[in-house]
């Protein structure tokens, strides 16, 4: 056995060091304060709005430039919102929280202010913080965990790293936007009393605020108790501000502003992306004395702050945007995949395969070809390349010749644009020629243009002279059928719209009821499809029609958008036919599975978390006929896998892995790397055993509001007492070693808020192999305790590296207090009660005692 050594945990120490680095920053030199005194009313006004959809206004006559944000934590997007252009690309967040290593999201972060420097961005928006309330929420993938304390130490660790080279970090979304579905518009009605706000959703901004100062924080767009969140003065001036001594720029979700006065008053310092409840209207409220100038002067210092703290990345403001493809960020990538994955199950030793031995291996499932990298919405973005996963695993095999691959299943959801390759204008030019008509002048279009891609999607801005409402697109191509079959044609569109093909009209559908939001995030809702029995070879003149949709609420632009796409016939009994055929006859086989961006996105929820019934179908063929089964779940929400659980031998929940993913997969399938993702949210059995299963989305209420009630109260994940419910434990992960831990020892040191709680355990790796261990300190209520409390909570966490027969003592602690309170509802103050706690670590359990009870505030 190696020597015993002392690990210093990251989670704590680091917090300390983290802090200077965030006050070094703010220690940049006075000037820009007198800036103020030189601006004009309207110069100020106009700071305190966004000029574009990636850029704070900046004022040119002072030459202060726009202040360029972009987002965010799996790859900084370039500020061209329709940009194509690449970026280097992580793992989603899910993945990252499964890592539970501190030290490499810092890393992460030092990543991303790199990329966002090469995009001269000098804010990233980012980290998102919202709790895993529900595996339904949309955004779930690019937010942490059900745990407010790993959700806070990981993000404060995103943003020390991003920030520590100047560029800024804006964690979002203050606070429980924990649900898509109508997100702008939801009140989420606090249940029961304040304790699940504070214990939950609240906390994971107080970990994060105690171990990071981010230089902005973006609020979310639903309300809280009958108020919005940019305009909840309790929440940004009481709580953030005074409470925590928050000194950093607030700013609203993109349209998230709802109001011109009481949002300035709340203290909400910038509008994004545009003036719509400012510039004039606020300027108006000025002058008419409902605001003062010094009110208004309060909110530009924090602009004028954010510039002084984001200085050095202003220093690059001018560089092209460029994507370049460079080693030591890939490793962060790769290193972030290989940490994060998760071996779910691993029975009848199936994993991990022998790179060097003979066995055939049957790869199936499209995403074994079309590597998933990221989810939807504005957390997704244009990798700098995709490997197939099937490709990585043959690289890493001796004989890459033993692998075969069958596709399986359709996994999308809505019907890819038609190929270019197959569509020609009536000149001769490869895609569609597109016609842009005023209903007033039929016959003269004011544009005609070509393009490759059969779709045009435009917000807000249109081709000069196109009124709106009041015109329509005309999209017309020639399309040379590829096979003979009865193939799908589907229409994605802002407006009411006709499909004729060879003149005739063969489908029509009326004006799509959706938000901007379901617009731009969720395409099913404009899709409308019609099969037709179609010829190889034969040509087929199409055209499509879309009329111009009336105007949008909330001074969202108004979209407008045509596109044309096409699905070849294909049998489904027989794709599933081939790749049982495939693998019966290998030793063993590989089955990817689950959900991609399509399914997991930003602007909307999913409606359940089961596999998709043709997934299930595939995944039970094949592993009735194969000798051993892996099943690879692509997922940020963990997903219903009951029907497919026990046909198979082996689970990995790969995530979202980022572009390096395919490689950090291959190298967990060969056992070149020891799994140690742990699951930093439940998963439970069914959505059903979901404790919100009831209470989400949100529902009318007798009133007609939208309303979101947590019923569940505290009971958020492993805080339900319930455990027969659940599939596999938050924390839970397995390796190809093993661990013991001995020796646990707790005590309390110091006194008053500078008490702390300080625990050690001996680990050993017993196991044949080197691998992480993710240690996690949980803390069980007193004895005595005067309120229902959990039964325990994650308090302290560290991940440490052992090789076989290694033996470490670990070493954490954490502030006392914060680890044992609750919120005292009656006092509005948290509560440690005196009496005896209990600590949980690997199964061991020990005892401490808090002599004298405090009610206390603040960070
Ligand atoms: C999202 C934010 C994002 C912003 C800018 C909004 O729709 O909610 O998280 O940062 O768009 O893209």
């Amino acid at each position: 056995m190696s020597a015993v050594c002392e690990v210093q945990p990251s989670t704590t120490v680091t917090a300390v060091e983290a802090l200077e680095v965030n006050v070094a920053m703010a220690k940049q030199d006075n000037d820009f304060r007198e800036l103020l005194s030189e601006l004009t009313l309207e110069e100020k006004v106009r700071l305190l709005s966004g000029e574009s959809f990636t850029a704070a206004a900046g004022v040119k006559r002072l030459n202060i430039p726009p202040i360029k944000v972009a987002d965010s934590t799996s790859g900084v997007r370039p500020s061209q919102h329709d940009s194509d252009m690449t970026t280097a690309c992580f793992p989603n967040t899910t993945c990252l929280a499964s890592t539970w290593d501190v030290d490499a999201l810092e890393d992460l972060g030092e990543k991303l202010a790199k990329q966002a420097k090469m995009k001269s961005a000098q804010v990233v928006l980012g980290p998102n913080i919202n709790m895993h309330r529900d595996p339904r929420g949309g955004r779930n993938f690019e937010a942490f965990s059900e745990d407010p304390l790993l959700a806070g130490h990981l993000a404060g660790a995103v943003v020390r790293g991003v920030q520590r080279h100047g560029v800024g970090s804006c964690p979002k979304h203050f606070v429980c936007n924990d649900s898509e579905y109508m997100r702008h518009y939801y009140d989420v009605a606090q249940s029961v009393d304040g304790r699940p706000l504070r214990e939950i959703y609240l906390a994971a901004w107080s970990h994060l605020l105690r171990v990071s100062d981010p230089v902005s924080i973006m609020m979310a767009y639903n309300m809280v108790d009958g108020t919005y969140c940019s305009a909840q003065n309790d929440l940004i001036e009481r709580i953030l501000r005074k409470s925590w001594g928050y000194k950093g720029l607030v700013m609203s979700d993109w349209f998230g502003t709802r109001s011109t006065v009481e949002a300035v008053k709340a203290g909400l310092d910038l509008e994004m992306p545009f003036p719509v409840h400012r510039g004039p209207k606020l300027i108006n409220a000025i002058k008419s004395g409902e605001l003062t100038e010094a009110e208004i002067d309060e909110r530009v210092m924090k602009h004028l702050e954010l510039r002084n703290r984001t200085r050095e990345s202003h220093a690059d403001a001018d560089a092209e945007e460029y994507s370049e493809i460079d080693e030591a960020t890939n490793q962060t990538a790769r290193k972030l995949a290989e940490g994060g994955i998760i071996l779910l199950k691993n029975e009848n030793a199936t994993l991990p395969l022998d790179a060097g031995a003979s066995t055939r291996l049957a790869v199936i499932g499209e995403f074994a070809r079309d590597a998933v990298v990221t989810g939807g919405g504005s957390a997704s973005c244009n990798p700098q390349y995709r490997i197939p996963p099937v490709e990585a695993l043959k690289d890493v095999l001796s004989d890459p010749s033993r692998v075969s691959f069958s596709a399986g299943v359709k996994t999308r959801r809505v019907i890819p644009l038609a190929p270019a390759s197959l569509l020609q204008t009536a000149d001769g030019h490869a895609g569609v020629e597109i016609k842009y008509i005023n209903d007033s002048s039929p016959d003269s279009p004011i544009l005609v243009e070509r393009r490759e891609k059969p779709s045009v999607w435009m917000m807000g801005e249109f081709p000069k002279g196109l009124t709106v409402p009041g015109s329509r697109i005309e999209l017309k191509t020639n399309f040379t059928c590829p096979s003979t079959g009865t193939h799908t044609l589907a229409v994605r569109r802002s407006g009411a719209f006709q499909l004729y093909v060879s003149g005739k009209e063969i489908l029509t559908g009326s004006q799509p009821d959706v938000t901007t939001e379901q617009f731009i995030f969720n395409h099913i809702l404009l899709e409308s499809r019609v099969q037709m029995d179609m010829q190889e070879g034969a040509v087929y003149e199409i055209k499509l029609v879309v009329q111009s949709r009336d105007k949008m609420t909330i001074g969202e632009p108004t979209p407008y958008a045509a596109s044309l796409c096409f699905e070849e016939f294909y049998d489904e009994e027989q794709a599933v036919i081939e790749a049982t055929e495939a693998a019966r006859t290998a030793d063993t086989s590989i089955v990817f599975a689950g959900r991609d961006g399509q399914y997991e996105s930003e602007g909307y929820d999913l409606g359940e978390i089961a596999l998709p019934a043709n997934q299930v179908a595939l995944v039970r063929a094949v592993a009735a006929v194969s000798k051993r089964t892996i099943l690879v779940l692509h997922c940020g929400n963990p997903i219903d896998v009951s029907a497919v659980v026990d046909d198979v031998d082996a689970i990995i929940c790969a995530h979202f892995p980022g572009q390096e993913g395919s490689r950090a997969l291959a190298a967990i399938l060969t056992g070149k790397v020891n799994p140690s993702g742990r699951t930093a949210t439940t998963w439970w059995k069914t959505l059903k055993d979901a404790p919100s299963f009831g209470d989400f989305p949100a529902q009318k209420d007798e009133e007609g509001n939208l309303t979101l009630k947590y019923q569940e109260g505290l009971q958020v994940g492993y805080r339900h007492p319930n455990k027969d419910r659940v599939q596999w434990p938050f924390g839970y992960g397995l390796s190809y070693t093993t661990f013991e831990y001995s020796d646990l020892k707790v005590s309390v040191s110091g006194a008053g808020s500078a008490a702390t709680l300080d625990c050690s355990v001996t680990l050993i790796n017993s196991g044949s192999r080197a691998g992480h261990e993710v240690v996690q300190v949980f803390v069980t209520p007193a004895e005595e305790t005067s309120v229902w409390r959990p039964e325990q909570e994650l308090r302290m966490f560290t991940k440490v590296f052992l090789s076989p027969g290694e033996s470490k003592t670990v070493s954490l602690k954490d502030v006392l207090r914060v680890a044992c309170s609750y919120w005292d509802e009656t006092e509005k103050q948290w509560r440690m009660e005196e009496g005896s706690y209990g600590v949980c670590v690997g199964g061991l359990h020990s005892t401490f005692s808090v002599s004298e009870g405090e009610l206390w505030d603040g960070l």
